[in-house]
Protein backbone atom coordinates (compact mmCIF):
# COMPACT_ATOMS: atom_id res chain seq x y z
CA UNK A 1 0.00 0.00 0.00
CA UNK A 2 1.69 3.49 -1.15
CA UNK A 3 1.45 6.62 0.09
CA UNK A 4 1.22 9.73 -1.80
CA UNK A 5 2.20 12.70 -0.44
CA UNK A 6 1.58 15.17 -3.58
CA UNK A 7 -1.68 16.34 -5.29
CA UNK A 8 -0.24 15.93 -8.20
CA UNK A 9 1.05 12.28 -7.70
CA UNK A 10 -2.80 11.55 -6.57
CA UNK A 11 -4.05 13.00 -9.53
CA UNK A 12 -2.21 11.31 -11.83
CA UNK A 13 -3.29 7.57 -10.27
CA UNK A 14 -6.82 8.34 -10.12
CA UNK A 15 -6.67 9.52 -13.89
CA UNK A 16 -5.42 6.16 -15.01
CA UNK A 17 -7.84 4.31 -13.10
CA UNK A 18 -10.35 5.93 -14.49
CA UNK A 19 -8.91 5.50 -17.69
CA UNK A 20 -8.61 1.60 -16.91
CA UNK A 21 -12.49 1.55 -16.39
CA UNK A 22 -11.87 0.77 -12.80
CA UNK A 23 -14.56 1.85 -9.73
CA UNK A 24 -12.77 4.51 -7.19
CA UNK A 25 -13.80 4.17 -3.18
CA UNK A 26 -12.84 7.07 -1.20
CA UNK A 27 -12.64 7.37 2.49
CA UNK A 28 -11.32 10.70 3.75
CA UNK A 29 -9.64 10.41 7.46
CA UNK A 30 -7.81 12.84 9.44
CA UNK A 31 -6.35 10.03 10.66
CA UNK A 32 -5.94 8.26 14.33
CA UNK A 33 -7.61 5.77 12.90
CA UNK A 34 -10.03 3.72 14.88
CA UNK A 35 -12.08 0.66 14.05
CA UNK A 36 -15.15 3.22 12.66
CA UNK A 37 -12.71 4.20 9.67
CA UNK A 38 -11.37 0.71 9.10
CA UNK A 39 -15.17 -0.35 8.40
CA UNK A 40 -15.72 2.63 6.16
CA UNK A 41 -12.71 1.37 4.28
CA UNK A 42 -13.71 -2.40 4.34
CA UNK A 43 -17.29 -1.17 2.56
CA UNK A 44 -15.63 0.55 -0.05
CA UNK A 45 -13.35 -2.16 -0.83
CA UNK A 46 -15.96 -4.52 -1.08
CA UNK A 47 -17.87 -1.95 -3.33
CA UNK A 48 -15.11 -0.50 -5.41
CA UNK A 49 -11.75 -2.12 -7.44
CA UNK A 50 -9.55 0.57 -5.92
CA UNK A 51 -9.93 2.47 -2.60
CA UNK A 52 -8.02 5.91 -1.71
CA UNK A 53 -7.80 6.44 1.84
CA UNK A 54 -6.91 10.62 2.75
CA UNK A 55 -5.30 11.05 5.92
CA UNK A 56 -5.69 14.90 6.37
CA UNK A 57 -5.60 16.91 9.72
CA UNK A 58 -7.44 19.84 7.70
CA UNK A 59 -7.08 23.41 9.17
CA UNK A 60 -9.65 25.13 8.01
CA UNK A 61 -12.36 23.13 9.88
CA UNK A 62 -10.69 23.72 13.01
CA UNK A 63 -12.34 26.69 14.79
CA UNK A 64 -10.25 25.96 18.00
CA UNK A 65 -6.25 26.24 18.02
CA UNK A 66 -5.72 23.45 20.64
CA UNK A 67 -7.79 20.82 19.26
CA UNK A 68 -6.24 21.26 15.75
CA UNK A 69 -2.56 21.33 18.00
CA UNK A 70 -3.37 18.17 19.64
CA UNK A 71 -5.45 16.30 17.56
CA UNK A 72 -3.64 12.89 17.45
CA UNK A 73 -1.11 12.59 14.14
CA UNK A 74 -0.77 9.39 13.87
CA UNK A 75 0.35 8.42 10.15
CA UNK A 76 2.93 4.70 10.57
CA UNK A 77 0.78 3.60 13.00
CA UNK A 78 -2.50 4.32 10.49
CA UNK A 79 -1.15 3.07 7.91
CA UNK A 80 0.04 -0.58 9.84
CA UNK A 81 -4.17 -0.62 10.71
CA UNK A 82 -5.07 -0.18 7.15
CA UNK A 83 -3.06 -3.50 6.07
CA UNK A 84 -5.30 -5.95 5.16
CA UNK A 85 -8.54 -3.80 4.95
CA UNK A 86 -8.46 -3.24 1.18
CA UNK A 87 -7.40 0.20 0.89
CA UNK A 88 -5.31 0.62 -2.20
CA UNK A 89 -3.15 3.55 -1.51
CA UNK A 90 -3.19 6.38 1.16
CA UNK A 91 -3.51 9.89 0.24
CA UNK A 92 -1.62 11.89 3.55
CA UNK A 93 -0.64 15.48 2.00
CA UNK A 94 0.86 18.45 3.72
CA UNK A 95 -0.92 21.37 4.41
CA UNK A 96 0.67 23.12 1.72
CA UNK A 97 -0.15 20.48 -0.87
CA UNK A 98 -3.61 20.98 0.03
CA UNK A 99 -3.57 24.59 0.23
CA UNK A 100 -1.06 26.02 -1.68
CA UNK A 101 -2.74 29.17 -1.59
CA UNK A 102 -5.32 30.41 0.95
CA UNK A 103 -8.77 29.62 -0.12
CA UNK A 104 -11.08 32.34 -0.82
CA UNK A 105 -14.39 30.92 -1.74
CA UNK A 106 -17.11 30.26 1.40
CA UNK A 107 -20.04 28.04 1.11
CA UNK A 108 -23.00 28.49 3.05
CA UNK A 109 -25.03 25.75 3.64
CA UNK A 110 -28.05 27.86 4.71
CA UNK A 111 -30.50 26.32 7.69
CA UNK A 112 -28.50 23.15 7.10
CA UNK A 113 -25.19 24.61 9.36
CA UNK A 114 -27.36 27.19 11.55
CA UNK A 115 -28.05 24.36 13.75
CA UNK A 116 -25.74 22.23 16.15
CA UNK A 117 -22.05 21.89 14.81
CA UNK A 118 -22.66 24.38 12.66
CA UNK A 119 -24.01 26.78 14.89
CA UNK A 120 -21.03 25.72 17.60
CA UNK A 121 -18.75 25.85 15.33
CA UNK A 122 -18.64 29.14 13.25
CA UNK A 123 -16.81 27.92 9.52
CA UNK A 124 -16.85 24.27 10.52
CA UNK A 125 -18.71 23.43 7.68
CA UNK A 126 -17.17 25.86 5.25
CA UNK A 127 -13.87 23.98 6.55
CA UNK A 128 -15.07 20.62 5.39
CA UNK A 129 -16.92 21.76 2.33
CA UNK A 130 -13.40 23.44 0.61
CA UNK A 131 -11.12 20.10 1.67
CA UNK A 132 -13.94 17.78 1.03
CA UNK A 133 -14.42 19.60 -2.38
CA UNK A 134 -10.34 19.42 -2.96
CA UNK A 135 -10.40 15.75 -2.46
CA UNK A 136 -13.09 14.00 -4.54
CA UNK A 137 -11.26 16.60 -7.30
CA UNK A 138 -7.66 14.80 -6.72
CA UNK A 139 -8.93 11.31 -5.93
CA UNK A 140 -12.15 11.09 -8.75
CA UNK A 141 -14.24 8.95 -6.75
CA UNK A 142 -17.30 6.93 -8.05
CA UNK A 143 -18.41 6.26 -4.66
CA UNK A 144 -17.15 8.20 -1.02
CA UNK A 145 -17.79 6.66 2.31
CA UNK A 146 -19.13 9.01 4.81
CA UNK A 147 -19.56 7.65 9.04
CA UNK A 148 -23.44 8.67 10.48
CA UNK A 149 -21.65 9.45 13.62
CA UNK A 150 -21.06 12.89 12.05
CA UNK A 151 -25.18 13.25 10.46
CA UNK A 152 -24.90 16.83 9.78
CA UNK A 153 -21.48 16.24 7.96
CA UNK A 154 -23.51 13.92 5.76
CA UNK A 155 -26.20 16.49 5.45
CA UNK A 156 -24.16 19.10 4.37
CA UNK A 157 -21.58 17.00 1.94
CA UNK A 158 -24.82 15.43 0.66
CA UNK A 159 -25.67 18.98 -0.11
CA UNK A 160 -22.45 19.83 -1.72
CA UNK A 161 -22.79 17.29 -4.53
CA UNK A 162 -26.25 18.50 -5.54
CA UNK A 163 -25.11 21.94 -5.24
CA UNK A 164 -22.02 21.50 -7.32
CA UNK A 165 -23.16 18.61 -9.51
CA UNK A 166 -20.17 15.97 -8.32
CA UNK A 167 -20.65 12.97 -10.34
CA UNK A 168 -20.46 10.73 -7.44
CA UNK A 169 -22.67 8.83 -4.61
CA UNK A 170 -22.17 9.58 -1.36
CA UNK A 171 -22.50 6.04 1.04
CA UNK A 172 -23.48 7.03 4.56
CA UNK A 173 -22.41 3.77 7.00
CA UNK A 174 -23.48 2.91 10.58
CA UNK A 175 -22.03 4.71 14.02
CA UNK A 176 -19.42 2.18 15.05
CA UNK A 177 -19.58 1.41 19.28
CA UNK A 178 -16.75 0.50 21.74
CA UNK A 179 -19.05 -2.82 23.89
CA UNK A 180 -19.77 0.27 26.74
CA UNK A 181 -22.06 2.01 23.50
CA UNK A 182 -19.05 4.78 23.47
CA UNK A 183 -18.87 5.86 19.53
CA UNK A 184 -15.46 5.58 18.27
CA UNK A 185 -13.68 8.72 17.77
CA UNK A 186 -10.21 9.95 17.30
CA UNK A 187 -10.72 12.24 20.23
CA UNK A 188 -11.53 9.00 22.36
CA UNK A 189 -7.68 8.60 22.83
CA UNK A 190 -7.11 12.55 24.43
CA UNK A 191 -9.78 11.09 27.26
CA UNK A 192 -8.78 10.74 30.57
CA UNK A 193 -9.39 7.77 32.75
CA UNK A 194 -12.59 9.37 34.62
CA UNK A 195 -13.48 10.93 31.69
CA UNK A 196 -13.09 7.72 29.68
CA UNK A 197 -15.44 6.16 32.04
CA UNK A 198 -18.25 8.91 32.06
CA UNK A 199 -18.47 8.74 28.63
CA UNK A 200 -20.44 6.00 27.73
CA UNK A 201 -23.28 8.10 29.44
CA UNK A 202 -23.56 10.47 26.59
CA UNK A 203 -25.18 7.37 24.12
CA UNK A 204 -27.51 6.44 27.25
CA UNK A 205 -28.60 9.59 27.16
CA UNK A 206 -29.39 9.49 23.28
CA UNK A 207 -30.92 6.24 24.06
CA UNK A 208 -33.41 7.71 26.88
CA UNK A 209 -34.40 10.75 24.99
CA UNK A 210 -34.87 8.11 21.81
CA UNK A 211 -37.33 5.55 23.95
CA UNK A 212 -39.31 8.86 25.48
CA UNK A 213 -39.80 9.77 21.97
CA UNK A 214 -41.26 6.68 21.32
CA UNK A 215 -43.38 6.25 24.37
CA UNK A 216 -45.07 9.61 23.13
CA UNK A 217 -43.24 12.43 24.77
CA UNK A 218 -42.93 15.79 22.55
CA UNK A 219 -39.81 16.80 20.92
CA UNK A 220 -39.26 19.29 23.78
CA UNK A 221 -40.40 17.50 26.19
CA UNK A 222 -37.96 14.57 25.33
CA UNK A 223 -34.77 16.71 25.09
CA UNK A 224 -35.53 18.11 28.12
CA UNK A 225 -35.54 14.75 30.14
CA UNK A 226 -32.06 13.42 28.32
CA UNK A 227 -30.58 16.88 29.16
CA UNK A 228 -31.60 16.49 32.79
CA UNK A 229 -30.31 12.79 33.03
CA UNK A 230 -26.64 13.93 32.00
CA UNK A 231 -26.77 16.28 34.86
CA UNK A 232 -26.12 14.28 37.41
CA UNK A 233 -22.42 13.10 35.75
CA UNK A 234 -20.50 16.63 37.07
CA UNK A 235 -17.64 15.34 34.41
CA UNK A 236 -19.83 16.03 31.53
CA UNK A 237 -20.81 19.48 30.25
CA UNK A 238 -23.47 19.05 28.02
CA UNK A 239 -23.31 21.98 24.99
CA UNK A 240 -26.47 20.83 23.37
CA UNK A 241 -28.61 17.77 23.00
CA UNK A 242 -31.20 17.97 20.29
CA UNK A 243 -34.10 16.58 18.63
CA UNK A 244 -34.62 17.23 15.23
CA UNK A 245 -35.60 16.29 11.48
CA UNK A 246 -33.07 13.82 10.49
CA UNK A 247 -33.13 15.31 6.95
CA UNK A 248 -33.54 19.23 7.70
CA UNK A 249 -31.64 18.85 10.64
CA UNK A 250 -34.02 21.53 12.07
CA UNK A 251 -36.04 21.18 15.57
CA UNK A 252 -38.52 18.72 15.61
CA UNK A 253 -42.14 19.81 16.77
CA UNK A 254 -43.74 15.84 16.26
CA UNK A 255 -42.47 12.71 16.98
CA UNK A 256 -40.81 10.51 14.94
CA UNK A 257 -42.98 8.65 11.87
CA UNK A 258 -42.27 6.62 9.01
CA UNK A 259 -42.69 10.16 7.32
CA UNK A 260 -40.80 11.93 9.15
CA UNK A 261 -37.43 10.41 11.01
CA UNK A 262 -35.84 12.21 13.33
CA UNK A 263 -32.31 12.03 14.67
CA UNK A 264 -31.30 12.89 18.12
CA UNK A 265 -28.06 14.69 18.30
CA UNK A 266 -25.80 16.07 21.04
CA UNK A 267 -22.01 17.04 21.74
CA UNK A 268 -20.54 17.46 25.13
CA UNK A 269 -17.62 18.25 27.09
CA UNK A 270 -15.28 15.50 28.74
CA UNK A 271 -12.39 16.66 31.00
CA UNK A 272 -10.94 19.54 27.50
CA UNK A 273 -11.96 16.89 25.11
CA UNK A 274 -15.62 17.54 22.87
CA UNK A 275 -17.16 14.44 21.75
CA UNK A 276 -20.43 14.27 19.47
CA UNK A 277 -22.62 11.24 19.17
CA UNK A 278 -26.09 11.09 17.19
CA UNK A 279 -28.83 8.45 17.31
CA UNK A 280 -31.78 7.89 14.52
CA UNK A 281 -35.61 7.14 15.62
CA UNK A 282 -37.30 6.42 12.37
CA UNK A 283 -40.21 6.17 13.99
CA UNK A 284 -41.31 2.34 13.50
P1 LIG B 1 -12.75 11.98 10.77
O1 LIG B 1 -13.30 12.53 12.03
O2 LIG B 1 -11.39 11.35 10.77
O3 LIG B 1 -13.78 10.94 10.21
C1 LIG B 1 -13.58 10.33 8.95
C2 LIG B 1 -14.85 9.56 8.62
O4 LIG B 1 -15.03 8.51 9.57
C3 LIG B 1 -16.11 10.45 8.69
O5 LIG B 1 -16.97 10.14 7.62
C4 LIG B 1 -16.70 10.03 10.04
O6 LIG B 1 -18.10 10.22 10.10
C5 LIG B 1 -16.34 8.57 10.08
N1 LIG B 1 -16.37 8.06 11.47
C6 LIG B 1 -15.75 8.57 12.55
N2 LIG B 1 -16.07 7.86 13.65
C7 LIG B 1 -16.92 6.88 13.26
C8 LIG B 1 -17.61 5.83 13.93
N3 LIG B 1 -17.50 5.64 15.24
N4 LIG B 1 -18.40 5.02 13.20
C9 LIG B 1 -18.55 5.21 11.85
N5 LIG B 1 -17.91 6.18 11.17
C10 LIG B 1 -17.11 7.02 11.85
O7 LIG B 1 -14.94 13.55 9.47
C11 LIG B 1 -13.78 13.88 9.24
O8 LIG B 1 -12.69 13.16 9.65
C12 LIG B 1 -13.43 15.12 8.44
O9 LIG B 1 -14.42 16.11 8.65
C13 LIG B 1 -13.25 14.86 6.91
C14 LIG B 1 -14.54 14.36 6.27
C15 LIG B 1 -12.11 13.85 6.68
C16 LIG B 1 -12.87 16.19 6.21
O10 LIG B 1 -11.70 16.70 6.73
Amino acid sequence: MEILETAAALQTLTETWRREGRRIGFVPTMGALHEGHLQLVRTAAAENDVVVVSIFVNPTQFNNADDFKFYPRTLESDAALLQGTGATVIFAPSVEQMYPRTSVVRFDFGPLERVMEGAKRPGHFNGVATVVSKLFHLSRPHQAYFGQKDWQQVAVVQQLLADLSFDLKLVSCPTIREEDGLAMSSRNRRLRPEARAVAPRLYEALQLTAAALREGLSPGEAQQKGAEWLQQFPDIELEYLEVADAQTLQPAWAGPSAEQPLVICLAAWLGGVRLIDNVLVDGE
